[in-house]
């Protein structure tokens, strides 16, 4: 977990311009003629389809994407919470986690 938030934060840091974030999670060994593996939950799907996985990454045998986006501009009063169940951030004042904050800019979908 530690490493997925690094991972996040370098993404975050170097891809502002872009829309995705990007993360090869396929490993070479880990597929075969008809399907490949999720490198996360080592799920078997076939080629040519998306799935999303524990980690809310939405994969194709090719790569993975972060299924949500990284909120990394709001109020300075405010902290950003993941919830992992919905597979985003919610953004909530210090203070008070009843009260949202808006979010100014987010990378990501
Ligand atoms: C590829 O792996 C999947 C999952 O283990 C298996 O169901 C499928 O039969 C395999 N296909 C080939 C061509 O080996």
């Amino acid at each position: 977990m530690k490493y997925l938030a690094l991972a996040l934060l370098l993404c975050v840091l170097t891809s502002l311009s872009n829309a995705q974030c990007l993360f090869k999670v396929r490993k070479p060994d880990t597929e075969n003629q008809t399907h490949c593996q999720d490198g996360v939950d080592l799920t078997w799907h076939p080629k040519e389809t998306k799935w999303r996985n524990s980690v809310c990454q939405d994969c194709t045998c090719d790569q993975c994407f972060y299924g949500y986006s990284t909120p990394w501009k709001f109020p300075k009063d405010c902290v950003s919470m993941f919830d992992p169940k919905a597979c985003r951030y919610v953004i909530h004042k210090k203070d008070d986690p009843s009260v949202l904050c808006p979010v100014f800019a987010a990378v990501g979908k």
